[in-house]
Order: C-alpha cells, then sequence, then structure tokens
C-alpha cells in the first residue's frame, strides 16, 4: 500500500511500517479505538480526495457532482436504514464536528446546555472549559451518583428544571452503563429543550443492536463512526425529519465546509458492513469480552466503576492495588498493553495522575480474542499491578502478552505488502 511512498519519502514510510508493527505486536485497549477493515482503508485512500464538493446532492456548489451524489445518496439511505433514523447527514469530518454541527443548528450565544461532568464521563465538546463551545453558550453539568456511580437521573431531572437549558446532552467518553434515554428526553422536552445524544463511543453496539438504541427519543443523535462503529475517522448525525432542514443548515455551511468523499465513501461502505452478521457477532463479542474483563479484575482486587460494564468499556478503579492511573497506564505500556488513565467519579487525584484507567474490547475482539485470553489478559494486567516496577516481572509480563496477541494478527498476512 505503500509503494509510491517507500520510492519518494522512505523516512516517513519506515514510521508508517514502525506503527504497523507496533499495533501487530501491542494488545490495544484504548476504548476510543477500533481496527478498520481493509474496505475502509482502500475508500479513505481513494480518488474521491481529489473532488471538491459542497452543498447536497441535486445543489451542489461545484459541478462534476454526478457520481459524489451517488455516493452520499447511498451512504445516507443505509444510514438510515442501519439506525432506524428519519433523516441522516453524514458529512461531519468527525464526532466533535457532529456535535458542533448540531449546536450551530439548534442554539444561539448565550443560550444554556446541561451535560454530563466532563470528570465523570462527559467529552470536551459538551462543555469544557478549554474548549470554544463554553465561550459561546453556557454550560451546566450533571453527576453521577457518589454511590451506585450511575447517572444521578434525579438530580438532572432537578437541574433541568431549575437551568431550563435550551439543550441537553447525553452521552460520554467513559461511561459503562446503558444510559436511560427515554428518561432524559422526557426530561428534556418537559422543559422545552432539545435533546442530543453523542453515541460516538457505542454507535457500532448500537447499529449491531447489542445495546438499546437512543434514535427513538432523541431529537438529535451524533457519533464518531471510528470507536466501536470501526470505520473512517468521521462523523454522522441523524435527526427527526422535522428537524432535517434546520440539521442541514447547521452542518453545511454553519459546521463545515467542503465533503471530505473519501470518508464518507469509507463510511458508505460501513453502513453496509455493519448491517451484516460477521459485525454483530463481533458486537456482542465485545460486550461480552468487557464483562468478563470486569469479572476478572474484580476477582483480583481490582474495583470496577460501577460494578460492571453493559457496552465495551470499564473503568477500574485502582486504589485497592496501590497504584495510580498513570503509573499503571506507563507499566502496561511497557508490557505492551495500550490503555489510557481516566478519572474515577469524585477522583480524588489531579486528572493527569488518577485513580483509574479506562480499558476498551472493540480492537482486541475485533482480532478474535474471546474469554480464555481476556481472562489471560486480566491475570497479566494483575501481575503488572502487583509489581510495577520490577524489570523482571515487567519483561516476563511482556513476554506472555506477546505471545498472547501473536495468534491474532491484526491483518491477514501480506495486506499491506506493496
Ligand atoms: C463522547 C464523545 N463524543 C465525541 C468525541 C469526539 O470524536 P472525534 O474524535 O471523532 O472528534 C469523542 C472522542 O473520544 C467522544 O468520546
Amino acid at each position: 500500500m505503500l509503494k509510491n511512498t517507500r520510492a519518494t519519502d522512505p523516512v516517513l514510510a519506515g514510521l508508517l511500517d514502525e506503527e504497523l508493527s507496533r499495533q501487530e505486536h501491542n494488545i490495544e485497549m484504548i476504548a476510543s479505538e477500533s481496527t478498520a477493515p481493509l474496505s475502509v482503508m482502500e475508500l479513505t485512500g481513494s480518488v474521491f480526495t481529489n473532488k471538491t464538493l459542497e452543498g447536497y446532492p441535486g445543489r451542489r456548489f461545484q459541478a462534476g457532482s454526478g457520481i459524489a451524489d451517488k455516493v452520499e445518496e447511498l451512504a445516507c439511505e443505509r444510514a438510515r436504514e442501519l439506525f432506524g433514523a428519519e433523516h441522516a447527514n453524514i458529512q461531519s469530518y468527525s464526532g466533535s464536528t457532529a456535535n458542533y454541527s448540531v449546536f450551530a443548528s439548534v442554539l444561539q450565544p448565550g443560550d444554556k446546555v446541561l451535560s454530563m461532568r466532563l470528570d465523570q464521563g462527559g467529552h470536551l465538546t459538551h462543555g469544557s472549559p478549554a474548549n470554544w463551545v463554553s465561550k459561546i453558550y453556557h454550560f451546566e453539568f450533571y453527576a453521577m451518583d457518589p454511590e451506585t456511580e450511575l447517572i444521578d437521573y434525579d438530580a438532572l431531572e432537578a437541574k433541568a428544571r431549575e437551568y431550563r437549558p435550551k439543550l441537553i446532552i447525553a452521552g460520554a467518553s467513559s461511561y459503562s452503563r446503558l444510559i436511560d434515554y427515554e428518561r432524559i428526553a422526557n426530561a428534556a422536552h418537559e422543559v422545552g429543550a432539545y435533546f442530543m445524544v453523542d453515541m460516538a463511543h457505542v454507535a457500532g453496539l448500537v447499529a449491531a443492536k447489542v445495546i438499546p438504541s437512543p434514535i427513538p427519543y432523541a431529537d438529535f443523535v451524533t457519533s464518531s463512526t471510528t470507536k466501536t462503529f470501526c470505520s473512517a475517522r468521521s462523523g454522522m448525525v441523524f435527526c427527526k425529519e422535522k428537524y432535517a432542514k434546520m440539521l442541514d443548515k447547521g452542518t453545511f455551511p454553519g459546521a463545515i465546509g467542503s465533503i471530505q468523499l473519501h470518508t464518507m465513501a469509507a463510511k458508505c461502505w460501513s453502513f453496509k458492513y455493519a448491517a451484516s452478521e460477521e459485525f454483530r457477532a463481533t458486537m456482542e463479542q465485545v460486550v461480552k469480552n468487557a464483562k468478563c474483563l470486569a469479572e476478572e479484575l474484580t476477582k483480583y482486587g481490582f474495583r470496577i466503576v460501577s460494578g460492571g460494564t453493559d457496552n465495551h468499556l470499564l473503568v477500574a478503579d485502582l486504589r485497592a492495588k496501590k497504584i495510580t492511573g498513570k503509573d499503571f497506564q506507563n507499566a502496561l505500556d511497557a508490557v505492551g498493553i495500550t490503555v489510557n488513565k481516566n478519572m474515577i467519579p469524585f477522583d480524588p487525584e489531579k486528572p493527569s495522575v488518577t485513580s483509574g484507567v479506562r480499558i476498551g474490547l472493540t480492537a482486541v475482539s475485533q482480532r478474535g480474542l474471546k474469554e480464555p485470553e481476556i481472562r489471560e489478559i486480566a491475570a497479566i494486567m494483575n501481575k503488572v499491578a502487583e509489581a510495577p516496577n520490577d524489570e523482571e516481572n515487567i519483561k516476563a509480563c511482556r513476554e506472555q502478552a506477546q505471545a498472547l496477541i501473536a495468534g491474532f494478527p491484526l491483518y491477514p498476512a501480506g495486506s499491506f505488502e506493496d
């Protein structure tokens, strides 16, 4: 796949080789990651990269759009069918841009938004002080119940009534439980707010129908198309038909410029693939593997936030193991297991240290790992946590992790040979 780059820029080609090797030999457990199928790789590198196009099928700003129109129409039709949505806009470049396009559609400067606390699972684009959105709109946050570590729905409803936001956002980066979309939709509609669900993390599980869908309840549903959806680095938004014009205008020209047709083509392929039995079975295994890891780690004395998981990820509280999120992340990295440090609800540690790690099961499940391998990974994680500074221990764990993953190739042999 890199024949021309090898000839024109061997230094860069070498870095690509190194990255392929890193992914091949590591156990990737970053919850927002997945492995793009080869067709997605091909299509994101396709001739559609060359075409500049703005607007919508039949209403383009540039000529030469006939074929691209067919791709966008096909992709939207497949997306609507897959998710059972009334309207799909798949022009967003990413999950973040998908959120911005909804904000551009429904909010005016100064409007109020209610979203999940960022240190308890919310996303940057849901109102972080570091993100531009917080300079334009007023964000208020809802939180977890400290006992159950689940969304405190009573408090959310009370905040909605007191604060009367224009928009309520559900969906998270590190929430391992199902969200009661119906209840939040009712809270939003009672105060005249729009309800948006950001399903960036769980879109693949929703598409495969292994967890409930937000589509029937939310006015807008945004998403990345990476993460569990396993497609191109891009985005998508769904809405009720009555908001279709508003969303299309908020997306283009409201939030983006020309379409990335190459990723749109890849998404089009994925909307078909995600309806397959192969994808459904993979997503089902993702959830089984996540539950298995949560149970095994609990046996080893880790505390799993909220007591378990219903989706592709879990957050482990490491305090009983006397190691911080930062140190555990680094020790696992040395072993070839990639996770990220993560705040636990009401974390006493700083965000740069944390008491927890977030672990995702999508990429390993795509490679074919099932419960026996997940149990072995839990055992390795425990050994690492017990003696993170013992070089012999880390070396032995690294060998064990490499031997484990060697039996499950990232891509079929020869996929990237020139
Ligand atoms: C809940 C949520 N929304 C949006 C995003 C942003 O998605 P992207 O990286 O595609 O912009 C993320 C990324 O992790 C996320 O977790």
